[in-house]
């Protein structure tokens, strides 16, 4: 019976009757749900309101920043400084954290991607935005990048919103992975994915094959195996997909299995790998570990690495657990 689904703000109330908080938690969420409607209506309108093209911008990663990214990183910043629950927020469009005003008690830490996928605007594929929340340690300065560089087990929440064929959030906060769908019309998101789980087996792998030759041996190996299917050692065939929105990529993992791969290659090694630690690597690898599968660099689970810097980039496999075991034990090999 769809009427009697339950919505995002009955599922955080009761959590937070759970846990005996103090509604601070709820309401800092509120703030991102109603980012993430914001965001979701204007990836909707698209090209009917200018947002597509480029903004004739460049962030600070040296991407060209789309219309989109920068309106998602503005709606961000406004909506979730209203609540005073932070005390600063780092996103992947800003260079330097973002200083809360007037929010001393703020005693939160917000990381995001107010636009993943962005390459795929245009060709309306679906994008997401990913976020990470983090504790304000003791007697930090939350001016300052330090207060934000903890390892990825010290997050308190984490989540995504997929703006797909239907807009979804799902998110975790230590305790199992909840996924909920966008009613439009009544303008609330209702649970439609309770405990979301991760099958420990799959025949489905996601890599940007246009980067085999830079592949290393551990990497190379995995994916031949995989293409050799039922005749290789794998002795199953395998799928392949490939979106280029990792928010894409881990929903789908999610909701039917698979393994994602973003290493480490002899092109991108310079500068860490491609994906962002902070806030596109740790706030997935929480859910991913929350729904029971397991996320690696490929020599480390990937939330026990310590962040040095507010964008650096890591290396990333995640997904169905024994697969990613299988890609850990790849590396150890090739030593
Ligand atoms: P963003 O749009 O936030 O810069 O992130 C894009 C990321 C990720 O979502 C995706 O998996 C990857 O970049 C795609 O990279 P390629 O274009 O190299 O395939
Ligand atoms: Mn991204
Ligand atoms: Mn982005």
């Amino acid at each position: 019976m769809p009427y009697k689904r339950i919505t995002l703000t009955h599922f955080l109330l009761e959590e937070q009757r759970r846990l005996g908080g103090t509604g601070a938690f709820t309401s800092l969420m509120h703030d991102i749900i109603t980012a993430c409607k914001m965001v979701s209506h204007e990836v909707n309108r698209g090209a009917l309101v200018g947002n597509h093209g480029i903004a004739g911008t460049v962030n600070v990663q040296g991407e060209d920043q789309k219309p989109l990214d920068v309106l998602a990183n503005d709606i961000f910043l406004h909506m979730n400084a209203l609540g005073g629950n932070y005390a600063a927020m780092a996103s992947e469009e800003l260079e330097d954290v973002h200083s809360v005003k007037g929010s001393a008690d703020g005693k939160y830490l917000l990381l995001f991607d107010p636009l993943d996928g962005s390459s795929n605007i245009d060709v309306n594929i679906s994008v997401g935005s990913i976020f990470s929340i983090l504790k304000l340690p003791e007697g930090a300065d939350p001016t300052s990048a330090d207060a934000f560089l903890q390892p990825g087990v010290k997050q308190v929440c984490a989540g995504y919103a997929l703006y797909g064929s239907s807009t979804m959030l799902v998110l975790t906060t230590g305790k199992g992975v909840n996924g909920f769908t966008l009613d439009r019309d009544v303008g609330m998101f209702f649970l439609t994915h309770p405990d979301m789980t991760i099958p420990a087996d799959t025949k489905e792998f996601a890599i940007n094959a246009s980067r085999a030759r830079f592949w290393e041996p551990p990497v190379k190996r995995y994916v031949d195996e995989c293409l050799a299917g039922k005749e290789g050692p794998r002795e199953k065939d395998f799928n392949m997909r490939w979106i280029a929105s990792m928010v894409a990529e881990v929903h789908r993992i999610l909701v039917r299995g698979g393994v994602f791969m973003y290493p480490a290659d002899a092109e991108n090694t310079k500068k860490g790998g491609k994906l962002r630690l902070m806030y596109e690597a740790n706030p997935m690898s929480f859910i991913v570990e929350q729904a029971g599968g397991a996320a690696t660099t490929g020599r480390q689970r990937l939330m026990e690495v310590q962040p040095t810097n507010l964008h650096q980039r890591v290396p990333v496999i995640l997904g169905s657990r024994n697969e990613v075991e299988r890609l850990e034990a790849y590396h150890r090999e090739a030593g």
